[in-house]
């Protein structure tokens, strides 16, 4: 099948990207292509590095919006022209992870590239699941949808490894995805006060930055600004992962660093949290911040 992968296969990744990406390429015995997003490009993929990454040996891209870790979401205007890139390049296949479709702020449209542009439709597995809009994470339901042959070939490595999820969490799945939907956008209401709330607590502390995420439950800020600080302790910060490392034994907060993600100095923080738990942890960063000299 052309969308499997054979040693030395080419995946690009726009970093930063979900950290199981890679493991999942690598595990394929496909080689992990990441391309760096810039912060002041909303950590959205340009059409020129796309062009630029594609090689004769790159059989996938994954795009994902809105994003885990970044939270950045494209619109149907911004995903056009990486559409129009792809489509001078008919060998490579297009993974569209649309698992934070419903978690999306400021009335911001969803859009996925088979939608902006149908004659990719051959060639893109879109997936999707219910661990995020309804909080059933470990239901362990997902579902996919593309080309009949390659649906088949997943059906069968299903069939042979985890057979399928339990028959509860199937009939559980049915009910979330038919029932009444009204929870979907009181949670997304909820999730964008809490974003308010951290990217704005995020701002204050001192050698931190962070851009407002369209959507998904993160922030990615950068903390650029903090490195080569010394800690009370007389430790000299020296890169995303130390500052993670000093918010969790100096001050019990965990985030998760940037590096792991394809994409430093930045720090990941999870936000599917109560609001007061999140007041104490972003009171802890800016105390840490503060700290430091
Ligand atoms: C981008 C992305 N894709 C897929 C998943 C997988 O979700 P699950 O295995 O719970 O369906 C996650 C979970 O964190 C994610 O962030």
């Amino acid at each position: 099948m052309m969308a499997s992968l054979n040693p030395g296969d080419e995946v690009i990744l726009p970093a930063p990207y979900w950290t199981s990406y890679a493991d999942i390429v690598q595990i394929c015995g496909g080689v992990p292509v990441s391309v760096a997003c810039t912060e002041a490009n909303g950590f959205r993929l340009e059409a020129a590095q796309l062009e630029a990454a594609i090689t004769p040996r790159t059989r996938w891209i994954f795009l994902n919006s809105p994003s885990n870790p970044s939270g950045a979401a494209y619109s149907a205007a911004q995903l056009q022209p990486l559409c129009e890139v792809l489509l001078r390049h008919p060998k490579v296949w297009v993974l569209a992870d649309d698992i934070y479709e419903h978690i999306l702020y400021d009335g911001l449209a969803f859009a996925t590239p088979v939608a902006v542009e149908p004659r990719l439709r051959e060639r893109t597995l879109t997936i999707n699941g219910v661990s995020k809009a309804y909080a059933m994470t470990g239901w362990r339901v997902g579902y996919g949808a593309g080309p009949r042959a390659l649906i088949a070939a997943m059906a069968v490595v299903q069939s042979q490894t985890t057979s399928c999820p339990s028959s509860i969490s199937q009939a559980a799945a049915i009910e979330a995805l038919t029932g009444p939907q009204d929870i979907v956008a009181e949670r997304c209401a909820d999730f964008q006060a809490r974003r308010d709330f951290v990217v704005a607590a995020l701002n204050r502390a001192p050698g931190l930055r962070c851009r407002v995420p369209e959507g998904a439950f993160y922030t990615f800020a950068s903390c650029a600004g903090v490195l080569g600080k010394r800690t009370r302790a007389g430790a000299v910060l020296q890169s995303d992962s130390d500052f993670c490392r000093y918010l969790l034994q100096d001050f019990e907060v965990a985030v998760v660093p940037g590096s792991v993600f394809g994409l430093a100095p930045y720090f990941r923080i999870s936000y599917a949290t109560s609001l007061g738990q999140l007041e104490e942890a972003c009171a802890r960063i800016v105390a840490a911040c503060e700290a430091l000299e």
